[in-house]
């Protein structure tokens, strides 16, 4: 992301946050639909697709590779419409590279997706992605058979060069990352035999979750997913559920906002994802969530969160911090506010996010003046309930979306205005997130 310009000020809420919102569709889900929908046979008819700087992403990329794609803006924002993927001819090699901007997502899963093909494609990004490790999944898939050049590089830009002869894997994992399973799971997809991944703590399973309704075959249990080949995917359809990650940073508003207390409809209920909400109660807050529907085998509901005056440290335990790997940053600044201490377990992998998380929110905290830090791979943030925000404070979001979003909730939540560097970094995953917070906003 650009990191230029001049900082965005952010003024602070003029009341508590009450009543409903929708947040836009998952981000993970809609990369994934995108993505399926262009490797299956046939028009899959896609809804609530996310409309954010990601997402479009996959979107062009697998219309370079030789998708159709017939997405229309609707009225609630989100994405809806068509796509015919390349099915049993396979995609096409693009005469430029594919440039996957700021999403992570998109590049690693495409690498899985172009493994079993006969074609070379230069994947690339902007300068964080740029510096994120990509070994971690072109070292399984080498051993399936494709070929990464320039053969020594960890980072992009690297040239994928698929193989119509690959070799089904039984694959330990050293990091519990939904993006390395998924890549080494749709490569699979076009191998031969059973695929298998096996992770030190489950991370999301969308990938699971959706592949079987494209026509292909999955088993999954805690921590191992499995997936048979050659499979030829099916169009189908594809209903995205909001987004929990989005969620999370009005949850936590309202957790933090005197007065508070609001649902957020229509968004997924997947245990995977919902982390963050048991985290929020074992801080003391009131969070619930009610499971109303279901898109095939993806739940979405309401969550209801309430402000809360008591609130107190935890401890997040090391398997739980994949069901909350996003929403580390945010929950950091909820940890700010609380007595005592809380500590997330195992966190290295926030290192290696679109920034070093880890330093951001130790950057961050200190400008608040509240005291975090790194012992081995567990972040402690020693919280202070009678924190006072200063007024002007200027963060940095050094263009990761996340970060941008939590910095503008520490001045907006504590009553302050604040100013934030590169805050334009939101339409990666949230563009409406200044929006749905001021229409929660209850003037008094
Ligand atoms: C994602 C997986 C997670 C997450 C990212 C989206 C996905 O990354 O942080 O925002 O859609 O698979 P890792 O797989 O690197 O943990």
């Amino acid at each position: 992301m650009d990191t230029q310009g001049k900082p965005t000020i952010i003024e602070a809420l003029e009341g508590p946050l009450v009543g409903s919102v929708r947040v836009p569709g998952d981000k993970s889900i809609s990369h994934r639909a995108v993505l399926f929908a262009a490797m299956a046979e046939g028009t899959s008819r896609l809804s609530g697709v996310l409309d954010s700087d990601d997402v479009r992403s996959s979107v062009r990329a697998v219309q370079k590779l030789g998708a159709q794609v017939a997405l229309e803006k609707m009225a609630d924002g989100s994405l809806a419409g068509g796509i015919t993927g390349w099915g049993s001819h396979g995609p096409c090699a693009p005469d430029e590279p594919i440039d996957c901007g700021n999403s992570g997502t998109t590049v690693r899963l495409l690498m899985g997706i172009l493994a079993p093909w006969d074609v070379e494609v230069e994947l690339t990004g902007d300068d964080s992605l740029r510096s994120r490790p990509m070994r971690r999944v072109t070292a399984p898939l080498v051993r399936m058979g494709a070929r990464f050049y320039p053969e020594e590089s960890t980072t992009l830009p690297l040239t994928v060069r698929g193989t119509r002869t690959l070799r089904a894997i039984d694959y330990d994992s050293p990091v519990a990352s939904a993006q390395v399973k998924t890549a080494v799971l749709l490569a699979g997809v076009g191998a031969c035999g059973t695929t298998r991944v096996t992770e030190p703590s489950p991370s999301r399973n969308h990938t699971e979750l959706m592949l079987p309704r494209f026509g292909v075959q999955t088993t999954a249990a805690s921590g191992v997913a499995e997936v048979e080949g050659p499979a030829c995917m099916q169009a189908c359809e594809v209903e995205v559920p909001g987004d929990p990650s989005s969620a999370a940073f009005l949850a936590c508003a309202a957790a933090l906002v005197p007065g508070s207390a609001i649902q957020i409809e229509g968004v997924s209920l997947n245990p995977a994802r919902i982390g963050f909400l048991r985290t929020l109660e074992q801080m003391g807050v009131d969070a619930s969530r009610r499971g109303v529907s279901s898109s095939g085998k993806e739940l979405s509901g309401i969550i209801s969160v309430q402000y809360c005056e008591n609130l107190h440290g935890c401890e997040v335990p090391a398997e739980k911090i994949a069901s909350l790997v996003d929403e580390v940053p945010v929950l950091s600044l909820v940890a700010a506010h609380a007595r005592g201490i809380t500590v997330f377990r195992e966190v290295s992998e926030l290192r290696v996010k679109e920034t070093d998380r880890i330093a951001a929110i130790i950057d961050g905290l200190a400008l608040l003046g509240v005291n975090a830090w790194m012992d081995g791979n567990d972040l402690y943030i020693e919280g202070n309930p009678d924190l006072h925000v200063a007024d002007g404070l200027e963060f940095t979001s050094g263009g990761d979306h996340r970060l941008a979003m939590t910095w503008a909730l520490a001045g907006m939540t504590a009553g302050v205005t604040v100013a934030v560097e590169g805050f334009e970094a939101v339409s990666v995953s949230y563009p409406g997130f200044l929006d749905d917070v001021r229409s929660l906003v209850r003037r008094v």
